[in-house]
């Protein structure tokens, strides 16, 4: 593996969401937290959804520890943010998902054996989960930090774990980033159906699957939008929410024959190649999660025969029905920005505070939070920075 290149695949030079323009600013509560919560001494090797919103955080980190390397997610990597942090940091983008992990770790050996330093890997999406064994020997590593649900799922399948791994995925703060994500997802479908499809969103149906955080904010977005929207979830007390909600509920197999364009939100796969029977003519599959885990994206791929692709648009035909897929089954609103809003200052500070955690004591192997009361503490800071305290300074 070469050292400290970035790996420009064609994935990442067409890119579509590369745009030029100012730089986005520095996070202010992270910044605060910073200087109220010191860093002890300790190194970091960071795997990120490297867009322009992540460099001020990674240069934040990088202010208060060594940052060892920087492993962009291949999908979501922008190559102007990843140039920006390459001229100041060693910047990894791996040709594919399935390399992130090995990275990582191969950049944590090495950091291992040329420092005596404290580690801790601070990561986005589980990647480095089955590598815990591997990470554990490691001399000096202190533990994982994970930012999503799917990555946090990943950890606690590799029960006993052998490390200490911080997770936000479920904190309170973390969840007050559903609303925004929802936001993106539902801007980001009916961005692509007004740009390839020349549809609106308000005269279409849209299936939801899965009525999670992220399902039930991008279902209330999307009906916002004026779409009529459909939910299915494997959980019947989600069910109950969505009518509660105002949705209409349906069994799955209706579900997938009703809609106009089905939205993965699950963070499982939650369709599979099997279900290409169910779709209307012209379906448009969408996921919101992670990776390519919503769609058998590959199965889908195989039964069908590929009439058309370009950019963020594949136009499938299986059994005579046209099925379009999005973003290859990756998330659709990573084609814009992904996540925007002061709430990212609120999840960077978490994630900071975590990796603090790590470096000042030795935590036991297994999966932590954050203590409520730092949690409280934080959400106090970013209330006075980005609420009604920023009009009365
Ligand atoms: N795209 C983004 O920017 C972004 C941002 C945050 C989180 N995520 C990802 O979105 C995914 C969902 O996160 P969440 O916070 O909503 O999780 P969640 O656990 O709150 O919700 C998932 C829901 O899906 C349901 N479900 C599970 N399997 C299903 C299936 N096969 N069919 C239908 N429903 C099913 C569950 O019952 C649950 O209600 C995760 O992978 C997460 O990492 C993506």
């Amino acid at each position: 593996m070469p050292e400290r290149e970035i790996m420009t695949t064609p994935a990442l030079r067409e890119h579509p969401a590369d745009p030029q323009g100012p730089d986005v600013t520095e996070y202010p509560t992270l910044t605060e937290t910073t200087h109220a919560y010191p860093m002890p001494d300790a190194r970091l090797i960071l795997i990120a959804h490297i867009l322009n919103t992540a460099v001020p955080f990674v240069r934040t980190l990088a202010k208060v520890m060594p940052v060892d390397a920087v492993i962009a997610v291949p999908y979501s990597a922008q190559p102007t943010a990843c140039a920006a942090l390459a001229e100041e940091l060693p910047v990894d983008v791996p040709s594919n998902v399935g390399d992130v992990g090995p990275l990582a770790a191969q950049r944590a050996a090495d950091a291992s054996k040329r420092s005596r330093d404290n580690l801790i890997i601070q990561e986005v999406g589980g990647y480095c989960a089955h590598l815990v064994e591997e990470l554990a020997a490691m001399p000096g590593l202190r533990g994982v930090v994970e930012d999503t649900k799917q990555g946090q799922w990943h950890y606690e399948q590799q029960q006993p774990l052998q490390l200490p791994v911080f997770t936000i995925a479920d904190s309170p703060l973390k969840a007050l980033e559903d609303s925004q994500v929802g936001l993106s997802i539902a801007y980001s479908v009916e961005h692509l159906l007004r740009a390839r499809f020349f549809q609106l969103i308000s005269e279409l149906r849209v299936g939801v699957l899965g009525y999670g955080g992220i399902g039930t904010a991008t279902a209330r977005s999307l009906r916002s939008r004026g779409s009529r929207v459909g939910v299915y979830d494997v959980d019947q007390i989600r069910m109950s929410q969505a009518v509660v909600d105002g949705h209409e509920p349906f069994p799955r197999d209706e579900l997938l024959r009703w809609a106009d364009v089905v939205v993965g939100v699950s963070g499982h796969r939650a369709f599979t190649a099997d279900d290409l029977d169910l779709l209307r003519d012209g379906a448009i599959l969408a996921s919101g999660s992670s990776k390519q885990i919503e769609f058998d994206v590959p199965g889908i791929r195989a039964r069908s025969e590929l009439k058309r692709e370009q950019d963020e648009l594949a136009e499938l035909v299986y059994n005579g029905r046209t099925v379009f897929l999005l973003n290859d089954g990756r998330p659709v609103n990573f084609l814009h920005q992904s996540i925007l809003g002061n709430v990212l200052d609120l999840v960077y500070s978490e994630l900071y505070l975590c990796t603090r955690e790590l470096a000042s004591k030795r935590w036991h192997p297994g999966m932590h939070r954050l203590d409520p009361g730092l949690q409280q503490d934080l959400a106090r800071r970013w209330t006075h920075n980005h609420g009604q305290g920023r009009w009365q300074r």
